[in-house]
């Protein structure tokens, strides 16, 4: 399974860097932004998108001047432990951390604590209409998504193309309930897993 997962991943990055289009990025954030999960949250955890990734800095910084608290990702590598940290400024409170990906400064930016969290946009490298995830290989949001409370709403920014029609998936991989690409919702827990 960890082969299997690893050849997917590396054959979906290689086709995401040469297909990404901003274009449906922008499609995708408006969405978002009318949806009642994002009007109603009051905090908001997001990751800093990173190359071929659908570009969430228009969303962190509109967030933010929507009166929004936003926290993103930091991750410790060594132990597998992924904090979301608050930020006040972006991308002033952000540096370059691993693999050159903007992180938040730890010395400034205080921990959002998950039972805070209305709303966490899940970054992955492909899914499933039943929300099945593969991700970057680090299993950070399997151990993370079932530390939010359960009425937190839980979105994936998704463009058509990188929709499977199966992944390989593990007992501990946490599928998200809400698909948003450039042309439609998907609620993922109508549609059934394959496994
Ligand atoms: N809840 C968990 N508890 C302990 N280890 C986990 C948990 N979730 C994932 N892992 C471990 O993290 C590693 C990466 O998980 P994987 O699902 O392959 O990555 P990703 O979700 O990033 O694609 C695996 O070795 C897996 O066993
Ligand atoms: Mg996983």
């Amino acid at each position: 399974m960890k082969h299997a997962k690893k050849t997917a991943r590396r054959k979906i990055l290689a086709l995401r860097d040469a297909a990404h289009d901003p274009k449906t990025d922008a499609a995708m954030i408006q969405t978002l932004m009318a949806l009642d999960a994002y009007q109603k949250a009051k905090a908001l955890a997001c990751y800093v998108s990173y190359g071929s990734e659908v570009d969430t800095h228009p969303l962190i910084t509109r967030a933010l001047s929507d009166g929004k608290t936003v926290a993103v990702p930091h991750c410790v590598m060594k132990t597998h432990e992924m904090k979301m940290l608050t930020l006040s400024h972006f991308p002033d409170d952000l540096k370059p951390g691993t693999m050159g990906i903007l992180e938040p400064d730890p010395a400034i930016c205080p921990e959002m604590p998950p039972d805070a969290i209305d709303l966490m946009i899940v970054p992955g490298v492909g899914f499933t209409e039943s929300g099945e995830r593969l991700g970057y290989g680090g299993g950070f949001y399997d151990r993370y998504l079932p530390r939010l409370r359960p009425d937190a709403a839980r979105i994936a920014l998704v463009p058509e193309y990188l929709l499977f029609n199966a992944l390989p998936t593990e007992d501990h991989d946490q599928r998200v309930p809400v698909i948003i690409t450039e042309r439609r919702i998907i609620n993922c827990y109508h549609n059934n897993a394959s496994h």
